[in-house]
């Protein structure tokens, strides 16, 4: 499989900038605080937690800070934030990227005369910071409805602004809308451009593989753009958080069965067809987490683990399974080999007129014995009879030893004799020793229930012998000493 991961993937300047920041401060001995995550990335901030650096949320918890140094992430804050930490002389860093920083000069200069629109998440973090910088009014927009809709109130002068990891795309689009409108309105375009070189690149990944793959946190807007992008050119584009979220859903039994992304990747070893897979990732995803989802797409390494998350099965070991499929003659069976297996008729039971349907449904858990791991046409050959036999083997075993009286169906009366079955174990029980009487027709006893002891048990030469006469000897002896 051809894998080709997007140069742009990955921390883009201002998150390396704010990211390498942190954790150098941990070093410093002193008290770290984040003023909201320093990225949209749970294991990055986990990290940074196991080594001290506490997140802080809104304004109070500056209010509980009487030491230590907070940290301003790249998406920057609102002015009011930046106010507070000056007022209460807290000791800060403000590591906002320069690009937001442009966007909070030039909202605070146009909006002495504009009126501010951003055109964003208004849920972002940094499009809050933004709106925290105006002087007057401010509203942020996200939909081409919205913007459609949009009427400067009292024809005020207008200043349009991006988020700068906005959809390069839309945000033209939104432009069209605003220029036809014919009111004062000035765009800039503050998308920044490691995000257009970022979403463009994956746009063009996405065009030419068969398959893509977006690593980012769920809450990391650039990385739900470029799945958003991404999707609109590859109709298999799936979203990850981390090498190890990607593994569980590649494996089989990882508790993710059904999930499409394996599906698809194990449909493509199993025709064997040439395909390339993209990868690209937000720009709060580590180089770290990149590098572990290109090392497991890579060919060698996923067929290594899809072969490592077999079983490994041998001939005469008994493994559980779960029947995918049954007819009236066999039985197939998933044991989590690379291939199927089968269950004969013949070796689920000695009862050839038995009907498999009517015992075994698509689901069902079944114990199997491997026979053969390839029947020449691929498929494994599993016996269930031979399970069952075993196991009566052994309570046939136990009873012979410990002379315990074993009850069980006559199913058939021969020459000689008759057979009781044990499950799937014919025992043998001679004339002489069915009844302390002399019966002259063995007839009788077809399909009777039969009481016996075993007087013969040898597996090796399939010899198992019962006696009936002794059980009910020692009966009537019962009944004489009362
Ligand atoms: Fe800065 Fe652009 Fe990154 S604005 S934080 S370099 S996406």
């Amino acid at each position: 499989m051809k894998v080709i991961t997007a140069k742009t993937a990955g921390f883009c300047f201002g998150v390396h900038k704010a990211v390498d920041k942190a954790y150098e401060m941990t070093e410093s001995g002193k008290k770290i605080y984040t003023y909201g995550a320093i990225i949209h990335n749970s294991e990055v901030v986990n990290e940074l937690e196991k080594k001290g650096v506490t997140v802080l949320e809104e304004p109070n918890d500056l209010e509980k800070i009487t030491d230590g140094i907070v940290i301003i992430r790249a998406h920057g804050v609102a002015k009011e934030i930046i106010d507070l930490l000056n007022d209460k002389g807290i000791e800060y860093i403000d590591m906002t990227c320069p690009f937001v920083t442009r966007i909070h000069d030039i909202v605070w200069e146009q909006s002495k005369e504009r009126d501010i629109v951003i055109i964003g998440n208004p849920k972002h973090p940094e499009v809050e910071g933004i709106v925290g910088w105006s002087r007057g009014r401010a509203s942020v927009m996200n939909t081409k409805e919205e913007v459609e809709n949009f009427v400067p109130e009292d024809s005020h002068p207008v200043c349009v602004v991006s988020q700068t990891t906005f959809n390069f795309n839309k945000f033209k689009e939104f432009v069209e809308i605003f220029t036809k409108k014919g009111y004062d309105i000035s765009i800039v375009n503050t998308i920044c451009n490691a995000t257009i070189q970022h979403q463009e690149e994956a746009k063009r990944i996405a065009q030419e593989v068969d398959l893509m793959i977006v690593i980012g946190d769920p809450k990391s807007s650039n990385s739900r753009k470029l799945f958003e992008i991404c999707s609109e050119r590859c109709k298999k584009t799936y979203f990850v958080q981390t090498a190890e979220d990607l593994r569980k859903r590649l494996l089989p039994g990882s508790g993710c069965e059904g999930d499409s992304l394996g599906d698809e990747l194990h449909s493509f070893i199993d025709t064997g067809s040439v395909r390339t897979v993209g990868i690209t990732a937000g720009a709060s995803t580590p180089n770290y987490i990149i590098e572990e989802v290109q090392k497991i797409m890579s060919e060698q390494t996923f067929e290594q683990m899809l072969e490592e998350s077999f079983k490994n099965i041998h001939t005469g070991d008994v493994v559980e399974g779960t029947v995918i499929s049954v007819t009236a003659n066999e039985i197939a069976v998933n044991v989590g080999y690379k291939s199927d297996g089968i269950v004969s008729k013949n070796e689920y039971s000695n009862d050839n007129s038995l009907d498999l349907t009517t015992v075994v449904k698509p689901g069902d858990p079944i114990t199997v014995k491997v026979i053969k791991l390839n029947d020449g046409d691929g498929q494994v050959v599993l016996s269930h009879k031979r399970v069952v036999a075993e196991k009566v083997s052994k309570i046939l075993e136990d009873a012979f030893n410990e002379k315990t009286v074993l009850k069980a169906k006559v199913t058939e009366v021969v020459k000689g004799g008759l057979v009781a079955t044990v499950d799937e174990i014919p025992v043998f029980i001679p004339a002489s020793l069915v009844s302390d009487t002399f019966t002259k027709n063995l007839g009788v006893y077809a399909d009777q229930e039969i009481e016996f002891v075993m007087s013969e048990f040898n597996p090796k030469k399939r010899r198992y012998i019962g006696d009936a006469r002794v059980v009910l000897e020692e009966k009537k002896k019962a009944i004489n000493s009362l």
